[in-house]
């Protein structure tokens, strides 16, 4: 199959990152089939998706008409089979549950015709495993977005062991055309790329607020305005050759030795999640808020991300 050969996409699981997905695929121009085994979940799909179609048009992303058409490319169905015959491509976005996502592989491999490229958006888990569910290993890809997928550009596009180059350029292909930033990995590692770079950095900031070195307002705001305001713009290793690799080798090899190495999370970290203080979802985490402050919070969030996602990457 050709990247003009590509009609027909669906969505399986249409929760916080698939009904995103289809969002951005229905505005690159596709017909798009969102498919929930939950028919609320569907209806909640569509009422974000308009709502998020709107913020775009309010913010000069798309023209009135165009919003309109993409939510019209994009039809619901609870029927799985229903949901994936006349695909070219279907990207799973179930729950992150390793037993369910192969029997969903092993289905949709009976189900969707033999050309269809089969994409997962696990976090975490390794496209292997799901690909030795089915007959067609190199057509098998993980397509791992970020959260607001309608917003955050970066896609890391992972290859598992069969995965075909064929395979993995369409879906690299497919990214840009619909305005996303696909990255290529190429071998299969746990965390990928970019969990891993993030969790890094998580854990010196955990480790730091439990050693009491400065609060967890002061952390955010140095790491805000300094590594956060660069890393927009240049990514870390640009940011060492610019600084000089004299000087982070040397840093580097100081510090390496000093900082966390360690293998579970911080005591008072676990302590604040076992005491269900989860952060949004309960009102309290390292900041405690009403619900109107953490609303405005993601408010004040969108509308950054929409500046950011403007200057740096709409055409
Ligand atoms: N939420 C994030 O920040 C994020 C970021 C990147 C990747 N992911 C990954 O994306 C996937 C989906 O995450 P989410 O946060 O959107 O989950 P979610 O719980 O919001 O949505 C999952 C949806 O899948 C539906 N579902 C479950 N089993 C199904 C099945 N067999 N067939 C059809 N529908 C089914 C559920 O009804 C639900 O609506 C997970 O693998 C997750 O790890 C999540």
């Amino acid at each position: 199959m050709r990247l003009d050969d590509v009609r027909s996409i669906s969505i399986v699981g249409a929760g916080i990152m698939g009904h995103g997905i289809a969002q951005v695929f229905a505005l690159g121009g596709y017909n798009v089939c969102l498919n929930d085994a939950t028919p609320d979940a569907l209806d909640r799909a569509m009422v974000r998706i308009r709502e998020n179609l709107r913020i775009f048009r309010e913010n000069g992303f798309v023209t009135d008409p165009e919003a309109d058409s993409a939510y019209a490319r994009i039809s619901t169905e609870v029927d799985l089979e229903a949901s994936v015959r006349n695909a070219d491509i279907v990207i799973e976005a179930i729950k992150e549950d390793a037993a369910q996502k192969q029997e969903l592989f092993e289905k949709l491999d009976v189900m969707c015709p033999p050309h269809t490229i089969l994409a997962s958006n696990s976090s975490s888990l390794l496209i292997s495993e799901f690909a030795c569910t089915t007959r067609r290993q190199d057509k098998v890809v993980l397509a791992h977005w970020y959260n607001p997928p309608h917003i955050v550009p970066a896609v890391e596009v992972i290859r598992g062991a069969g995965t075909s180059d064929d395979t993995a350029d369409l879906v690299y292909d497919i990214l840009k055309k619909v305005k996303k930033l696909p990255v290529r990995i190429n071998k299969e590692i746990p965390g990928y790329l970019l969990n891993r770079i993030q969790m890094a950095m998580v854990r010196e900031a955990w480790y730091l607020w439990q050693a009491g070195v400065a609060s967890a307002e002061d952390i955010d705001l140095a790491v805000k305005g300094s590594i956060g305001f660069r890393l927009a713009s240049i990514g870390p290793l640009l940011t060492s050759d610019l600084g000089g690799q004299d000087t982070w080798c040397a840093v580097s090899r100081y510090l390496f030795p000093l900082i966390s190495d360690a293998h579970v999370p911080p005591e008072d970290y676990v302590k604040m999640v076992e005491t269900g203080n989860l952060g949004m979802k309960t009102g309290k985490g390292f900041y405690s808020h009403t619900k109107e402050e953490w609303d405005a919070i993601i408010e004040r969030r969108d509308k950054e991300f929409l500046q950011r996602l403007k200057n740096l990457y709409w055409e």
